[in-house]
């Protein structure tokens, strides 16, 4: 059963707040146990009560039937005495209480996908995340490493030719002593830089996903006089060969998008650790990922540089001792931009990057800042930690590359040039420190001034498709993020408006939550939605109208 809409003036008066919220429901005056089940069946998970004169957030299913002296237990933020729904909501919006909201009747509500502002949660499960922090098994990890012991580790690279790949290599290439090279796998559109890593780096296996450029992969090697070449493998069943193949310690995920989540899981079954920079296989398959991680024993290290941030400032720190945490953003292509003007933004446009040289789809998702989005989802997986704990900032200098909160309000933050060598050495080294001469010390005379603001949540839907996508659980993250990577391919082909990205990905996911939406998922379940979002993210751009580079919107599609 769905809850029935109601026309409630609560709902414009949350609107012209501008406080989006998603899977939120207000009840007024009293506890209707039968509403909350029909929000529970509509699979909402949070509802923000109002009972007499004080507003409650509470988890439905866990609260299904409580008290109202539970619930206040459970702690509320208390409203004005106008507790009336309209004034009401909105205070308690205004007042960063996290809801919102739809009108209410006894037997049904609507709720929207609005997004919330944040209030800190109270507690925070650091062991139930996929990183290794606030377990007894990470602290063990902390303390073998003061022993005095030799460091090598033996290194698979998936996505060897891209951004994170060639990094990964630099950072082997600095320390050969301390890193060997066991397998690559790449798509196959760059074979003559995997020809060269080839030859540099002798690894055993190489994988390459287009087999239509096997053998032009096979002439470069034959070309270099390469001595043995390695064993190679194609299409994609290769690089799930490639992920699990071998004695490799350690395997770097540095693919794009959701092609990252089969490989990552075949790599976790073999038991090597993984080094994620691959973001989109932990906000797709999270629900997976993250158990098997605990089943397998293995560890999973962050490389990309805000969860780096965050897993170094907790190391040491003991279970419930985080608070919140601030993912700094540097705010992309277009931070300082007026919003009027990104409706007529290239794909060039969004992939001058101020800050950091990447690939062209994390570039995009900076534009967007669905990156930072994505990020708060991945935040969430590695670290279990409250979608209401963890806050955004824009911060230009990228110099702080995120902080914690601990319960006694210390942050602690970590700083660097903004050099992804860092964060993967981390990733690869943990929980070790080991010292490269090529990096560049900080030098914080020279950076002069750090500076932050918040985000503008008008000029960057994405960010609270991804928080209210991220709350939902279960498909949806999986969903949001096969309909971003359609979304962003159609723009970089100019194929879909810089603003059609957000509202292709708030419709996919408005679709999915009335048809397939699945709370616990298998794998093969999230398999099925992300390839049902790349279908309907398809057919919402096909409504849009065309883009046309450095032109206005044109005509309509058919
Ligand atoms: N770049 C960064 O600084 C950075 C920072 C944080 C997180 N990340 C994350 O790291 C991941 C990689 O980003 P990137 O910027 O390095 O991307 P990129 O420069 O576009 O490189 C992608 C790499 O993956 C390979 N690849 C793509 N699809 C594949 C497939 N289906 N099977 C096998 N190989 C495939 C590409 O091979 P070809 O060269 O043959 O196409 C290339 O080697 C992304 O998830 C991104 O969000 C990147």
């Amino acid at each position: 059963m769905r809850p029935r809409p109601s026309g409630s003036p609560c709902f414009a008066a949350i609107a012209h707040a501008r406080i989006r919220t998603h899977a939120y429901a207000l009840l007024q005056n009293t506890v209707h146990c039968s509403a909350l089940r029909c929000c529970t069946e509509a699979g909402y998970q949070h509802t923000l009560l109002v009972h007499g004169k004080r507003c409650f957030h509470i988890e439905l299913n866990q609260y299904m039937n409580a008290k109202p002296e539970q619930l206040q237990a459970r702690g509320g933020a208390l409203l004005t005495p106008r507790s009336s729904t309209a004034p009401g909501a909105f205070l308690a919006a205004s007042a960063g209480v996290r809801l919102l909201v739809g009108g209410w009747t006894t037997r049904g509500a609507t709720c929207r996908q609005r997004s919330a502002r944040r209030t800190p949660a109270r507690w925070v499960c650091m062991d139930q995340g996929a990183a290794p922090v606030g377990t007894r098994k990470s602290i063990q990890a902390l303390e073998n490493a003061l022993q005095p012991t030799a460091f090598h580790r033996r290194v698979t690279i998936l996505g060897s030719t891209g951004s994170i790949g060639t990094q990964t290599l630099d950072i082997v290439r600095s320390c050969p002593d301390k890193f060997s090279v066991v397998a690559l796998a790449a798509n196959g559109s760059n074979v003559e830089l995997l020809a060269e890593q080839t030859h540099e780096f002798s690894p055993e296996l190489v994988a390459i996903r287009d087999t239509a450029r096997l053998e032009t992969y096979r002439e470069a090697l034959r070309q270099r006089g390469v001595p043995e070449p390695p064993h190679i493998v194609a299409g994609e069943d290769g690089v799930v060969e490639c992920a699990r193949y071998g004695d490799a310690d350690v395997v770097v995920t540095g693919l794009v998008g959701c092609a990252g989540l089969l490989p990552t899981v075949a790599a976790i079954k073999a038991r090597k650790d993984i080094a994620l920079a691959n973001k989109e296989t932990l906000i797709a398959g999270g629900p997976v990922v993250v158990p098997l991680v605990h089943e397998y024993g293995i560890h999973l290290t962050p490389a990309d540089s805000e969860h780096s941030a965050l897993f170094q400032c907790l190391q040491g720190a003991p279970d419930g001792a985080l608070r919140r945490i601030i993912l700094t953003a540097s705010g992309g292509a277009f931070r300082d931009w007026d919003v009027s003007r990104l409706a007529h933004v290239t794909a060039a446009d969004a992939l001058k990057h101020p800050n950091w040289n990447m690939g062209p789809k994390i570039t995009c998702d900076s534009a967007t800042l669905m990156n930072k989005g994505l990020e708060v989802i991945e935040a969430h997986f590695l670290f279990g930690i409250d979608y209401d704990a963890i806050e955004i900032v824009i911060h230009p200098q990228s110099i702080i590359h995120s902080a914690v909160e601990f319960q006694d309000t210390s942050v602690l933050a970590q700083l660097g040039w903004p050099d992804m060598r860092l964060p993967l050495l981390y990733a690869l080294s943990w929980p070790h420190r080991l010292r490269i001469e090529a990096f560049r010390p900080l030098d914080l005379v020279q950076v002069g001034s750090l500076t932050f603001r918040a985000p503008d949540h008008d000029k960057y839907p994405c960010m609270l498709l991804a928080y209210a996508a991220g709350r939902r659980g279960g498909t949806m993250p999986a969903v949001l993020n096969a309909a971003n990577e359609v979304a962003v391919e159609l723009f970089l082909r100019n194929e879909l408006d810089f603003m059609g990205i957000p509202a292709v990905i708030e419709r996919t996911m408005q679709r999915h939550d009335t048809s397939d939406w699945k709370q616990t998922p298998t794998l093969d379940d999230l398999v099925a939605a992300d390839a049902w979002a790349r279908r309907t993210a398809r057919e919402e751009a096909a409504k849009r109208p065309i883009y046309s580079a450095g032109a206005n919107l044109e005509t309509q599609k058919t």
